[in-house]
C-alpha cells in the first residue's frame, strides 16, 4: 500500500499528567502496555492514523528529566502538551515549562501546530478545558495552530478528536 507521511511528534507535559497513559490508548492493543510506570529519560512509541504514521518521543516530565526536551525540539514536527485537569497547585509550573518551551529559539519561530489535553477530566474537582486554557493564556499562542481537549486517558475518552485534529492540521 502507499506509505504513509511520517510525522514526529514531542509529548511534553508535568509528571504524573498522564503522557505516556495517552500514548499508549493511541496504540492498536496488542501493542498496548498493561502497566504504566513514570517515565525515566524518555520512550520512543509509535501509532498511525488512517493517513500518518507518528513516532512520539514521550519524555519524562520529572524536574530532573525536562533539561533533556529542548534535545528533540529541532525534530520535532508536532507538539502534544499535556496538563493534569485537578493538579491546581502546578498549574503554575505548567505554565511556566510551556512558556519556556514557546520561547525556546528551536520552537519560537516556527508554525509548529501544538494540541492540548486537559487530561484526568473523570476527576471530580478537574478543571474544564477552557480554564485550562485560561490559566495557561493559550489565547497569547498567536502563531502556531492549537487545539485543547479535555480527556480522561484511562478510559480513552477524548483523545480521538485530538489527534483528528492533528492528523487534519498536517495534511
Ligand atoms: P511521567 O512519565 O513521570 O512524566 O508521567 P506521565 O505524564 O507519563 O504520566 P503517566 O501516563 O505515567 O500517568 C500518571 C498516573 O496518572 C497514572 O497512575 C495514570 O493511571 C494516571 N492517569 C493518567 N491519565 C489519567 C486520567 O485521565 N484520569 C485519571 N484519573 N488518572 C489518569
Ligand atoms: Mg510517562
Amino acid at each position: 500500500g502507499l506509505k504513509k507521511k511520517e510525522v514526529n511528534v514531542l509529548c511534553l507535559g508535568l509528571d504524573n499528567s498522564g503522557k505516556t497513559t495517552i500514548i499508549n490508548q493511541l496504540k492498536p492493543s496488542n501493542a498496548q502496555a498493561q502497566d504504566i510506570v513514570p517515565t525515566i529519560g524518555f520512550s520512543i512509541e509509535k501509532f498511525k492514523t488512517s493517513s500518518l504514521s507518528f513516532t512520539v518521543f514521550d519524555m519524562s516530565g520529572q524536574g530532573r528529566y525536562r533539561n533533556l526536551w529542548e534535545h528533540y525540539y529541532k525534530e520535532g514536527q508536532a507538539i502534544i502538551f499535556v496538563i493534569d485537569s485537578g493538579d491546581k497547585l502546578r498549574m503554575v509550573v505548567a505554565k511556566e515549562e510551556l512558556d519556556t518551551l514557546l520561547n525556546h529559539p528551536d520552537i519560537k519561530h516556527r508554525r509548529i501546530p501544538i494540541l492540548f489535553f486537559a487530561n484526568k477530566m473523570d476527576l471530580r474537582d478537574a478543571l474544564s478545558a477552557v480554564k485550562v486554557s485560561q490559566l495557561l493564556c493559550l489565547e497569547n499562542i498567536k502563531d502556531k495552530p492549537w487545539h485543547i481537549c479535555a480527556s480522561d486517558a484511562v478510559k480513552g475518552e477524548g483523545l480521538q478528536e485530538g489527534v483528528d485534529w492533528l492528523q487534519e492540521t498536517h495534511c
